[in-house]
């Protein structure tokens, strides 16, 4: 029995290896992903999503380009990580579908109610369209069984002291998630910076000898050099897909139920994700949020996975 799951993502060089994980394991079954921008404008994640799709064999994927802006900041892009496309490095020419014709929250909402089972949504973008999806039509949240989302941080931030990318771009949406009683499952920096994307690693996807291979080789090898340059990383952490992973196979992270609070006004902490570990204050837990991850399994599922797709296409 597979699982169905929709994606909600920005590519970027991470949320590329999250569409690639979803494809290429056989427990998730990908109904459809929406676009969110963040890493790059919409139009730009929404053709990188397609092309990432393309690229994977799974063309037939609905893809619809949702939320163009946040839900009150102004929208700033990630170029100083992802580039000028959203997704520099590799030639990503390759001929694509076009996304349907339909909003992105609609889409979500439309292949819910045509599941029979619950869906889960995985969003490694700003929470925007998942927020609006839960604003405007409420009446899913039954067919939901969970969020898993990339973002937040049980310590310090990457796009502000404190403030993690997705949630510092969309506070409103992360807060209104968070607060809808929904289950959610938070993979926050805390544990996604131990997920990186080595020498040895970049080695073993151009080792592959496929072209996919080679792909994830380059983009990974972009990353890098931006992640050097910006935060003098050695190696440049790889986020998104461990929310995938943590959905394929929940032993490889371990979590803890509590409290989530996002910043909204803070002078220097808006969009800070408010993690209260030891339940010091009053309210119930609103995330199960990882505090572990077993990095070498986490590595074994993305491998397997791009391997199988590089292989098939
Ligand atoms: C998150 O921000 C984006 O740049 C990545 O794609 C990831 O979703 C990490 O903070
Ligand atoms: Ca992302």
């Amino acid at each position: 029995m597979s699982e169905p799951i929709i994606i909600d993502c920005d590519p970027g060089h991470d949320d590329a290896l999250a569409l690639l994980l979803a494809v290429g394991d056989s427990r998730l079954r990908l109904l459809g992903v929406t676009t969110v921008a963040g890493n790059q404008t919409l139009d730009k994640t929404t053709r990188n999503a397609l092309k990432i799709l393309a690229l994977a064999g799974a063309a037939d994927v609905p893809v619809a380009a949702g939320s163009a802006r946040p839900l009150v900041s102004d929208l700033t892009v990630a170029e100083d990580i992802h580039g000028a496309s959203g997704l520099d490095g590799p030639d990503l020419d390759v001929p694509v579908a076009e996304p349907v014709g339909v909003h992105g929250v609609e889409l979500m909402r439309q292949l819910i109610v045509a599941e029979p089972d619950p869906v889960t949504v995985i969003a490694t973008g700003p929470l925007t369209n998942v927020a609006l999806l839960l604003r405007a039509h409420p009446e899913v949240m039954p067919r939901i069984s969970r969020v898993v989302f990339m973002g937040g941080s049980t310590d310090r931030g990457n796009s502000t002291p404190y403030g993690e990318f997705n949630i510092v771009t969309d506070p409103e949406a992360a807060d209104i998630v968070l607060r809808s009683g929904l289950p959610t499952t938070m993979i926050g920096l805390n544990v996604t910076h131990q997920a990186l994307a080595t020498t040895e690693i970049i080695a073993e996807f151009q080792g592959m000898g496929t072209r996919l291979g080679t792909i994830c080789a380059e983009l990974m090898t972009f990353f890098a050099s931006t992640y050097r340059r910006e935060f003098g990383f050695e190696h440049p952490p790889v986020h998104d897909p461990i929310a995938v992973a943590a959905v394929i196979d929940p032993s490889i992270i371990q979590t803890v139920a509590a409290p989530v609070a996002v910043e909204l006004t803070g002078t220097h902490t808006r969009g800070a994700t408010v993690v209260d570990l030891h339940h010091r204050t009053a309210g119930p837990a609103t995330a199960d949020v990882a505090v572990g991850l077993d990095v070498d399994a986490f590595w074994r599922l993305l491998m397997t996975a791009v391997r199988k797709v590089g292989d098939a296409t």
